[in-house]
């Protein structure tokens, strides 16, 4: 039975399709039995498509797949699949939740790269095994954090991820007190990972953080491993 696990933030632009594609393809790495791992999104502008450098059109996604049981199905890497998003009016809740209790069958794990949409985040939570909240370090999305976790699940929450890190005393500061809220509990907080324009040239080149090369990025390793072993 696979293991669904949704990358939540109400906030845009933490990096949450992002983070997404280079989890699931350390997931795929990692994983020796080469199962297949499958990401789905609520993010109707489906970033993971260009983040991992694929072009391929689509005229069908997750509402075929909701009304048919089949849809397209993009493939990003070996062993990893994409259902894009055509409609993001999706209204039949219990068609969604059916869809991944099946799809469970077929994939070891699935990511859900969940942008805040009405209705399908609230199934999506609810069908999630574990939750990775990316974050900025600044007062706005420490607070969204509080919100969210008052609001959820929170035994389902597992990683909080800061992304997008410059390093200012703002920054650190938020850094320690959210080390000190999270000290004493069993979710994961990660080093934080560095906004980096070495990062951004990998986007534009559509390749992940494990198929560079570069010794720079090697420190931004680190919080994705830390991260996937919290989630399994
Ligand atoms: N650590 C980082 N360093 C540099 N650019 C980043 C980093 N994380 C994300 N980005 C960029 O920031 C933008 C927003 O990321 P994205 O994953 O689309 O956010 P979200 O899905 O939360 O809206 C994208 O252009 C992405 O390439
Ligand atoms: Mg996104």
């Amino acid at each position: 039975m696979g293991k669904v696990i949704t990358i939540k933030n109400n906030k845009g632009g933490v990096g949450k399709s992002w983070i997404t594609l280079q989890l699931a393809h350390l997931a795929t790495i990692c994983d020796e039995n080469q199962n297949d791992i499958l990401i789905i999104t609520s993010d109707s502008q489906n970033n993971i498509l260009s983040y991992a450098g694929i072009e391929e059109d689509f005229n069908s996604g997750l509402d075929s797949w909701i009304k048919k049981g089949d849809g397209e199905l993009i493939r990003l890497r070996q062993n990893l699949y994409y259902i894009p998003l055509t409609n993001y009016k999706i209204s039949n809740s219990i068609g969604l939740k059916e869809l991944i209790k099946t799809l469970k069958n077929k994939y070891k794990y699935i990511f859900i790269d969940a942008t805040p949409t009405l209705n399908l985040d609230k199934n999506f939570i609810e069908m999630s095994d574990s939750i990775l909240i990316p974050t900025f370090l600044d007062q706005v999305t420490t607070k969204s954090i509080s919100n969210f976790i008052a609001e959820t699940e929170l035994e389902k929450l597992r990683v909080i991820m800061p992304n997008r890190f410059t390093r200012t005393k703002k920054e650190k500061d938020y850094y320690k007190s959210l080390e000190d809220i999270f000290k004493s509990s069993n979710i994961t907080l990660t080093l934080p990972i560095s906004q980096s324009g070495e990062i951004g040239k990998l986007i534009d080149r559509g390749k992940t953080i494990w198929e560079s090369n570069n010794k720079k990025l090697k420190s931004i390793m680190i919080p994705f491993i830390d991260a996937w072993e919290a989630l399994q």
